[in-house]
Formats: C-alpha cells, structure tokens, sequence
C-alpha cells in the first residue's frame, strides 16, 4: 500500500517545544554496522510532546532523567518518535536529560546522505551528510534547522581508520583495545544537526595557518588521499584568500581555531559547509594544472569560498526553517559571486553567472518545476536545491546590494549579523536588517514570494526637436499555476544613453521599474541624433528583456559599450535574432561585428573575445521557442548559424591559433583567456577545413596541441576539438586517429577518476555520439553507479542533446538510470529529472513520446523525491 507523502507548508511553521543545550554523541563505528549513543539536554519551551525525529534507525535503548523506557512509553513510527510523559507517567518536566542508543548499518547505505560509505577496497571511508534532513539517520534528534545545541562527539573506530574527525577542535585522543582508538571533538559554536559531521578514514593531509584580523591563529587543514595531497595548493590558497575577502568586505573574521577540508569521491553536490569540517566533492576541490581544466579550477576556489562564507551566512545565521533555504544560499553565492569577480575580469565573470542562471533557473522557471525563491510548499527538501532558491536568490541580493550602493549595504549586512548572529531566522528578518538602512529593500519581498522569470518590454522614441528620449518599460510575468496572480516586482533597469556619433555616454541612470508600466524621460540631451539605448547593464535584473533594436545599434553597442556583459549581450541578441527569425540582415551584421570584435580583444582580453563567439546551447535555444518545439530543427539552424560564422572567419582562424602560442602554464585571467580562445578557434579551424585538403594540416595542430600539452586545459580542448566533429567527417584516418588519441588519454590517466570523469563527458556530448555509444558508457567497465560524478558525465551528455534526449532509446536510457537510482540515491535520481520539465512544449509526436515514458517511470519508482519531482513534471499538481 502506498500513502500519499505528505506535503509540509510554510504557513504551518511551529517553534519546537523543546530546545536543546548540549548534545554528547559516542559514535563506534563496527565491521557491518556502527552504534550511536546520545546524550541531549532540552529544556521545555512550550507545553507538547518531544518529539525526536529518526529514519532507518534501530532504536537500542531509551531513557529519559533517568527512567528506562519501554515500547509502551513512546509512539514510534518510520519517521519520529513521539514522547507524550515520562516513563512512570508524569507530565514531561522543563528539563530532560534524553539519552538513546541506535544501531545504524552505514556499510549500507549508499545514499550518500546520513552516515554513509565511501569508496571500497582500501579506499573506504565513512562520511556524513546531514544537509538537509540527514542527521536524523545518525540518531533521534529534534533534526530541524532551528534547534541549536553544542556538540560533543566521540568518534571510534578500528584504526585501518587513522583519521577520526568532527567539528570543532580536538579535545582527546587515545588507543583501545583490539586495535582501536576513539578521538573526541567539542564544538563551542552553536549549531543546528545539519551542520554535523563526523568522518572515518584513511587520508593525508596539507596543513598551513591563517591569522584573522582579531588575531587568532586558525590551523587550515585539507584532509585528502596520500596521491591527491599535492592537488590541494588551488584550494589551500583560496581557502586563506576567501578568509582575508571576508574580512575586507563584510568584516567578518572566523570564529574557531581550526578549520578542516575534507575531500570525497561520492557525493550528491559540490560541498558540504559543515561547520569548521567542510566536506567536499573531490571535483570541487583538487586541482592541478596537468589534470584539472581552467574551468573546473575557477570553480574550486569559487566554491572552496562558497563553503567558507557560509560560516557567517548559514552557519552563525542560520535558517529558522528549510523554507529559507535561499537566505544561505542565495546571499552566499552572491558573495562567492563577488569573490570570484575580484579574481579575473568582472565582466567574464558576470557573463558565466548569468549564462548558468538563464540556461538553469531561467528554464526552470519557464517550466513545470516552477517555484518561488522562497517555496511555501514541499514533500522533499532535497528537491529545493535548485537553480532558483540558489542562483535567483543571489540576483534578489545583488539587485538589492546594488542599489543601496557598496557604504549602505555594507551598514545592512553589518546590521544583519549584529542582530541575527546566533539565531536561526527567515527572510523576513534579513529584509528587516537592509531595510532599516535603507527602506527600497523591503519591497524586494516580492521578488521572493513570486515564481517565473518577468518579461520586462521596451519601447522608446527620441524627438529631435527638444531632444528628448522617452523610453517606456513594462513588465509582465507568467501565472504559474497554484500561486497568486503576479504583481508588478521592483526592476532595476541599469541603462545608459550613447551619442551615436561620438560613442560615448551621455547619461548613466537606473530606473527603478515598480509598476507594470513606466515612462522615463530624458530631456535637452545633447547629440545630433537619434541615441542608442543599453538597457540592463550588467544584466541588472534577472529579467527577459524585450526590446527591438536594429542590427546596426547592437552592433554599436558591441563597439561602444563599455560594461564588458553587454558588449557580450549585444552578440547574443543578435544571434537570437538570426535564429529565431531567419534575419539575413542582422547575420550579416553580427558575423562583420563579432570578426572584428574578437581580432580587437584576442590580444588585450582573450577570455572576453572568446565569450562573443559564444552560440547559445541547443538546450538555452529551446527556451526561445513559443510553440511547438523541435529540437531537430534547432540544432539545424544552430548548426548552420556556427557553420556560417566558421566559414565567414575562414581566413581568421589559422591566423589567430598562430598568434595564441602554446606557453608554460599560468594561472592568470590573461593565459586562461588565450587558452580558452585557442581552443575555441582550434575547434573552428577543424569545422571550416572539414572536406577540403586543408583538413590534414589543421589535424596536425590538434594532435600537436594534444601532444604537446601544459596542463588539461590545452590536452582536452585538442582532444575535444578532434573528437566533437561532427558527423560529415566521415574520413577513415582521422577517425583512427581520434581513437588513438581517446586511447591514450585514457591509458594516461586511468588511475585518475576525476580525469576519467572528463574522458566519459567529452565522449558523451560528442555530436556524433550515437545512442548506443551512450549506452556503451553506462556498460563500460568505468561506469559507477555508486558516484555521482561519474553518472553525471554520461547522463549530463544526454542531457545536453535534446536532440538524443527527446527520443524513444534517449528517454529509455535517461529515463532507466533514474528508476535505476530511485532507490539507491533517490536525491541524485530527483536531481536528473530537472532537464525534463518542459517536456509538454514539444511537437506532438515527441510529446506523446515523453509522456508516455515519463509515466511509465512513475509506476515504477518509490521515493519521494522522485514522485515529488515526476508529479510536478506531469503537471499532477
Ligand atoms: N549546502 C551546500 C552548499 O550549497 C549544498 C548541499 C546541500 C550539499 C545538500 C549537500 C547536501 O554549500
Ligand atoms: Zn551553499
């Protein structure tokens, strides 16, 4: 029999009756199964049972000040046991002593989530992952974000397991019998049971020291595998550069004495903020030159500060309910955000934040997985880790930071942690802190309670006579089904006014957009003709903009602009333009703008000119797309629009490879911009000689390029470029060729799975990789159901080709590996269905397709996490 889950409202929201001061937990960790004792202290805050929350536990013993319980003194089901009185039956006092025994079996559970194994053979290791719900299968406990106790954790284990840590500092340590040793970690901060973690195993580690502005001397420490140690100086520098960024920008120092890393093959996410013991992806947070691309190293010092900013927003603030998700997140990506674009151009780095937001959450807002920032409703927290409660959360905050001006949101967020440190609060209450400095914030409510991505038009009109410009804005969004109607939300507009003349900027302003509809006028202003408009600079707000320039004025603003992100935007418009309506005109003058573009920047700002050869994703593309979908004919105006930029350039590309040499590796936003640009251009020269007799010698530079590699970034941008061909290429020896070079890829680093990770990927999100190549992946002896990252490199190809995904074989491979993780990690298993929610615009035949297999999957799966997910896909509501 299956019961309906049950869906849990942010209206409902109740305190605890309970809160707890201090919890001593002794987890021994055993052959086949572990044991967990805990001591938690409560006192009664309001009149009502105790309830302690426990899932997959098997509950040993039960006492409660001292009265043994029995199973006729307590309610227990799969999710909670409910304490009603005392064991001799008096009311429950205002204070417990609560002390339980659970047996727990982590060797299987391979969530990845509770107390969880890692690895196998002599790499096993035994994690946490109690973010959100997953301290409850470690042990009974109040395992709600606004309890906040001080822990005290003894860890045991037999000692194949050197490495016994969790939060805090070190207190003890010593040997037992039988080969064991325990070590006991006291924790002084506060915290709620998500922020737990405790880890056996094996590893090495990399020590240094940071020294906070107040003077305390912190011990850093990344704990990894002996092999992976020397992979760890990206992380260890960022670590220290992220702690002084606090400092200088929010004044924020850290608070204990040692701060751990610790580094893991198997997990759902990228890290872990688990105070003062982050526990990391592997592929978040190992890097080095030779086997790690310039990419995936930004992202680990990105992310290694992501983690480290959480200590003061997520972890001293935390959140008073799982519905405020976005008040860590949100503000926390905002500031990893701000760190990265401290470290390379401002502009590139804006530019790949906004390409994730649109191409993530600007689709899963369009689609049926639609939500607020803020959610009022769930069946399964996990599914909430979106793009939305994440990356739209941190445009609330830049939008909101942006207005009040770097001196007044410093004073808000200085107010924020002076009133809100220690304590687990909403939304609400960070809006109250920015509003009392400045009052424009509080509207931004809005932004948090309403779903969709607004569609902001524009018109304007310039009379030549009294030199006004009046520019007219509207908004509008989409109803999204089960929520109020939409209401108009606070836009901010960054625009700027150019003389079409001289190009230079007459006026700078940024509306403020409140209601549906506005006029701004710009009187007396001083040009001889018509001015071209940039509107949303710097992509102001997370935001459609609709607004009809000529080919001509976005390429002016491709010359003239001087914010880097619309410069990039001007291309990107013209592309949609070029695809959406055929425009032979705006081609033409997009290929002329963009040729001239990238030869100005290749040598002053590589990363920039490579960003204007961008073409939006097959994927991005369907979101352009009103009525039917079919992605077979946006990957052929795709295709030929890249075909018509490769062969407009023809006489570019070699040039231009030619002027990039190959040069000892540096990490500097200059040398990773000439890498990323002659990887570009090396894929085009591959494109524009395919079928001529030019073909052999482009060859030859790839292959040379692979041979004679500085790091990964060089090695697999050749190796992608041979291998991303695509299927016209039919020629005999330049197929062996790709395969010899695949091969020896593989064979050089075969003891690398990060390495292999990318060797999988490349192959996966090859054009001419058929379907059943992708189901030889997922049988190939490298295929791992048991790590994410792996199962992501396959499914993340499929995923990325609407074209193969949208098919009876795509969707039975896709749709196979879910029902295949519905129970093992039902997380990750919810996750890969996200690509999937805007099934319902396909052309007919496919949609019936689609929905046929997707409820086909429904029947076969159990989780909640996926019902959840497959339920709103399916528009069952
Ligand atoms: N809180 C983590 C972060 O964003 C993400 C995470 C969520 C990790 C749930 C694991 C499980 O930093
Ligand atoms: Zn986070």
């Amino acid at each position: 029999m299956t019961t309906k889950p049950t869906k849990i409202y942010l209206k409902d929201y109740q305190a605890p009756n309970f809160s707890v001061t201090t919890v001593n937990l002794d987890i021994k960790l055993f052959d086949d199964h572990a044991t967990v004792d805990s001591v938690i202290n409560m006192q009664k805050q309001s009149e009502g049972d105790l309830i302690l929350l426990g899932r997959d536990l098997q509950l040993i013993q039960l006492e409660i000040n001292g009265q043994i319980f029995n199973e006729e003194n307590y309610q227990l089901d799969k999710e909670q046991l409910v304490i009603k009185k005392l064991a001799d039956g008096a009311p429950l006092p205002n204070e417990l002593t609560v002390k339980t025994q659970v047996k727990i079996v982590p060797q299987k559970n391979t969530s990845l989530e509770g107390l969880y194994i890692a690895g196998e053979g002599d790499d096993v290791m035994f994690t946490t992952q109690c973010e959100a719900e997953g301290f409850r299968k470690i042990t009974f406990y109040p395992d709600r974000p606004d309890v906040l106790a001080e822990f005290t954790t003894r860890v045991e284990a037999d000692k194949k397991f050197p490495t016994l840590l969790s939060n805090g500092h070190l207190i003890e340590q010593g040997e037992l019998a039988n080969n064991r040793h325990f070590a006991v970690w006291h924790d002084p901060a506060k915290k709620p049971s998500y922020l737990f973690a405790c880890v056996f195993a094996d590893l090495s580690v990399m020590q240094d020291k940071y020294t906070t502005i107040e003077g305390r001397e912190v011990l850093l420490e990344i704990y990894a595998k002996e092999k992976d140690i020397e992979k760890c100086h990206v992380a260890m520098q960022a670590l220290k550069d992220s702690m002084k960024w606090d400092e200088d920008n929010y004044g924020r120092a850290y608070d204990l004495d040692r701060f751990m890393i610790v580094a893991v093959s198997q997990f759902n996410m990228g890290a872990m903020e688990n105070k003062g013991l982050n526990i990391f992806n592997t592929a978040c947070v190992l890097s080095t030159p030779e086997k790690t691309t310039d990419p995936r190293t930004s992202s680990v010092k990105g992310i290694i500060a992501h983690e480290y900013f959480h200590n003061w927003t997520g972890n001293r603030i935390t959140c008073r309910d799982w519905f405020q998700l976005c008040l860590k997140e949100g503000l926390t990506v905002f500031r990893d955000q701000s760190f990265s674009a401290d470290h390379q151009s401002s502009a590139v780095q804006r530019i790949e934040d906004v390409d994730i937001l649109r191409s993530a959450q600007f689709s899963e807002d369009a689609g049926a997985l639609a939500h607020p920032v803020r959610p009022e409703s769930f069946v399964e927290i996990n599914n909430f880790y979106t793009p939305t409660v994440y990356e739209k959360g941190a445009e609330i905050c830049r939008m909101m930071a942006n207005m009040m001006g770097k001196e007044k949101y410093r004073q808000g967020t200085d107010e924020y942690f002076r009133r809100y440190d220690g304590q687990a609060v909403t939304v609400e209450d960070w809006l109250s802190a920015l509003s009392s400095v400045d009052k424009r914030t509080a509207d931004f409510i809005k932004w948090y309670r309403q779903p969709a991505t607004p569609t902001v038009t524009a018109t304007s009109d310039f009379d030549n006579e009294s030199k006004t410009l009046t520019l007219n804005l509207s908004q509008h969004s989409r109803h999204v089904a089960g929520y109020d109607k939409p209401i108009a939300l606070p836009i901010p507009v960054a625009t700027a006014i150019f003389d079409k003349t001289s190009g230079e900027i007459l006026l700078e302003k940024t509306l403020m957009l409140t209601d549906f509809e506005q006029t701004f006028t710009f009187e007396n202003l001083a040009t001889e003709q018509a001015p071209v408009l940039s509107l949303l600079r710097d992509f102001s707000a997370p935001v459609n903009l609709e607004f009809n320039q000529s080919a001509e004025e976005l390429a002016f603003l491709l010359e003239h602009e001087t914010n880097g992100f619309n410069r990039w935007q001007a291309t990107q418009t013209l592309v949609n333009q070029v695809l959406k309506n055929g425009d032979k005109h705006y081609k033409e003058v997009y290929l002329k703008a963009v040729q001239k573009a990238v030869h100005q920047l290749a040598k002053t700002d590589p990363m920039l000119a490579t960003r204007l050869l961008d073409i939006p994703s097959e994927r991005d593309l369907s979101l352009l797309v009103k009525g039917d979908y079919d992605p077979q004919a946006i990957k052929a105006k795709r295709e030929q629009l890249k075909t018509d930029l490769a062969k407009f350039m023809a006489n570019d590309w070699l040039n231009l490879y030619q002027n990039l040499p190959m040069q000892a590796y540096e990490d500097t936003p200059q040398a990773k911009g000439v890498r990323a640009l002659r990887n570009t251009v090396l894929a085009m020269l591959l494109k524009t000689t395919a079928n001529t007799p030019n073909f052999t010698e482009s060859c030859k530079l790839a292959v040379s390029q692979y041979d004679n590699a500085s790091c990964m970034t060089e090695r697999l941008g050749a190796l992608g470029a041979m291998v991303n061909r695509e299927n016209e290429i039919t020629d005999e020896i330049d197929f062996n060729l790709v395969a010899e070079k695949l091969e020896d890829f593989y064979q050089r680093f075969a003891d690398e799975p990060l390495v292999i990770d990318m060797w999988v990927a490349v192959q996966a999100n090859a054009d001419c990789t058929s379907l059943d190549e992708i189901q030889a992946l997922i049988e190939h002896k490298e295929f791992d159901w048991g790590t994410p990252n792996r199962i992501r490199s396959v499914i993340g190809g499929l995923a990325n080709s609407p074209v193969k995904l949208w098919s009876e074989q795509g969707l039975d491979i896709y749709l196979g590996v879910v029902a295949k993780l519905d129970h093992a990690n039902p997380t990750l298993a919810s996750r890969l269905l996200q690509p999937l929610a805007r099934w319902d615009t396909l052309v007919p035949e496919l949609k019936t397709i689609a929905q046929a297999k997707l409820t086909d999957l429904e029947k076969e799966v159990s989780s909640k996490n996926v019902l959840e997910s497959l339920g709103g896909i399916l528009g069952e509501k």
